[in-house]
C-alpha cells in the first residue's frame, strides 16, 4: 500500500514540502484491538504543517506516514473489533505510527469514531479535530456567559465552526484577519465585525468594539503580539484562551497591570486534555455529526489531491489557508 512519508523534520516549510516522498509498504495483519481502514480522505491542518517542521508538540520515529486524521471504511480488524468491520469511520491518530495520508492505516479501535450513514465521506476527514476543538471551546464562552467572542485567524475552519455555534446561541463576534481579501470573503458571507489586524487604528477599534459587545472570552490560534494586543483590549474580567502557535512567536506585550488588576486570565486549550475529562463523548459526537448532515457546521474544501501530487497541493493550502483545507485522496 502507499503512503506519503517524512523522511526527516525540517523547520524550512518548504524544504521539508520537497522531501515527502509516496512509498509502497507492505499492509500487516491487525493486532487483536485494531482496525485496518481503506482510507477515502485525510486533510492537511497547521498541526501536520507543524509537525513536518519538527515543531509540534508530537514527535515521531522516522520516517513515518504523514497525517493525523482522516476518513475511510473498516476493511478488517482484529478479534475484539470484528463488529467495526465494514463501518465508515472518522480517525485520529497521533501515536508513534504510520498516519492518513495513505491508502490504508491501521490503528487501535479507540480511535475511531463510527459515523453517521449520512454523514459526507469529505466532511467526515476533517470531523475529529476541528468541530470537537470549537465545541469544547464554545463551552468556555458559554459557561463564561460571554456575549461576544473574539476569533483571530479568522478566516480559518476553527473560527468559522465557531463563528456558527455562536450565531445560534445569539452571541455576536468579532473577527481579526492578516489580509485584506479575507476580510472581504468574511464580509461578503454577511460576517459583521471583521478587524485586519494591520490596519490603521486596529487597537482602538479592538478595544472599542470588545468594550461594546461585552467580549469576554477570546479564542487566540496566532500568539506574539496579536495575543497581546487582544487581551490588553478586552474588559474587565475577560479570558484569553491560546490554542495555536500560528506565528511561531512566543505571547508578548501583555499588559502587566490589566493582569494583576483588571481580573484577566490567558490559559491554554488542548483538544486531547479537554477530551480526556469527557463524560459524553459519544453524545457530543452524534450532535455534532447531526449539524454536519443539517448543513449547519461544514469545513470548507479548496481542493482534492492524489497521494503523487501531494506537494503541489499542499503548497496551494499554505499559500491561501483561508481558501479552505486541502484533501489527500488515495483514489
Ligand atoms: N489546541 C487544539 O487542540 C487545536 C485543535 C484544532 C486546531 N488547533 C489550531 O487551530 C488553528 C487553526 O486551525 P484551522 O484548522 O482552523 O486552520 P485553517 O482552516 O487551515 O486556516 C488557518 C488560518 O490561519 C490563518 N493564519 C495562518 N498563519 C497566520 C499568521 N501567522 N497570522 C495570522 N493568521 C494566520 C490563515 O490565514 P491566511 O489565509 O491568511 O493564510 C487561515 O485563515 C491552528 O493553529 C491549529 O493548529 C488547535
Amino acid at each position: 500500500m502507499k503512503g506519503i512519508v517524512l523522511p526527516q523534520y525540517n523547520k524550512n516549510i518548504i524544504r521539508a514540502l520537497l522531501s515527502l516522498r509516496p512509498e509502497e509498504k507492505p499492509l500487516r495483519k491487525p493486532l487483536a484491538d485494531e482496525v485496518v481502514i481503506k482510507m477515502h480522505a485525510a486533510p492537511c491542518n497547521p498541526s501536520d504543517i507543524a509537525f513536518m517542521q519538527g515543531g509540534y508538540n508530537i514527535v515521531k520515529t522516522l520516517p513515518s506516514i504523514m497525517g493525523f486524521e482522516g476518513s475511510g471504511v473498516v476493511t478488517d480488524a482484529g478479534k475484539e473489533a470484528k463488529h467495526l468491520i465494514d463501518k465508515p469511520v472518522s480517525c485520529f491518530v497521533q501515536e508513534d505510527s504510520d498516519g492518513t495520508w495513505a491508502e490504508y492505516l491501521i490503528t487501535k479501535k479507540e480511535n475511531v469514531i463510527v459515523l453517521n450513514e449520512k454523514m459526507n465521506m469529505d466532511q467526515a476527514a476533517c470531523f475529529t479535530v476541528n468541530p470537537f476543538t470549537a465545541y469544547g471551546m464554545m463551552d468556555i464562552a458559554r459557561v463564561n456567559e460571554s456575549k461576544a467572542i473574539v476569533l483571530d485567524a479568522a478566516g480559518g475552519q476553527v473560527p468559522e465552526m465557531m463563528r456558527a455555534m455562536a450565531k445560534s446561541e445569539g452571541v455576536e463576534s468579532i473577527n481579526i484577519v492578516r489580509k485584506q481579501e479575507t476580510a472581504a470573503l468574511l464580509k461578503n458571507e454577511g460576517v459583521k465585525h471583521v478587524l485586519v489586524e494591520t490596519e490603521d487604528n486596529f487597537d482602538d477599534k479592538l478595544k472599542t468594539l470588545c468594550h461594546q459587545l461585552q467580549a469576554t472570552t477570546a479564542f487566540d490560534a496566532v500568539g506574539g503580539i496579536l495575543a497581546g494586543k487582544i487581551f490588553n483590549a478586552m474588559p474587565l474580567d475577560s479570558e484569553l484562551i491560546i490554542y495555536g502557535g500560528l506565528s511561531n512567536k512566543p505571547v508578548s506585550e501583555l499588559n502587566t497591570m490589566n493582569l494583576i488588576f483588571n481580573q484577566k486570565f490567558i490559559y491554554g486549550f488542548s483538544l486531547p486534555d479537554w477530551k480526556e475529562e469527557l463524560e459524553n463523548f459519544a453524545e457530543i459526537s452524534e450532535y455534532l455529526q447531526s449539524k454536519f448532515i443539517d448543513g449547519t457546521l461544514h469545513t470548507k474544501i479548496q481542493g482534492i489531491t492524489s497521494l503523487d501530487n501531494v506537494v503541489k497541493g499542499l503548497r496551494n493550502y499554505i499559500a491561501n489557508m483561508s481558501a479552505g483545507k486541502i484533501l489527500i485522496k488515495p483514489s
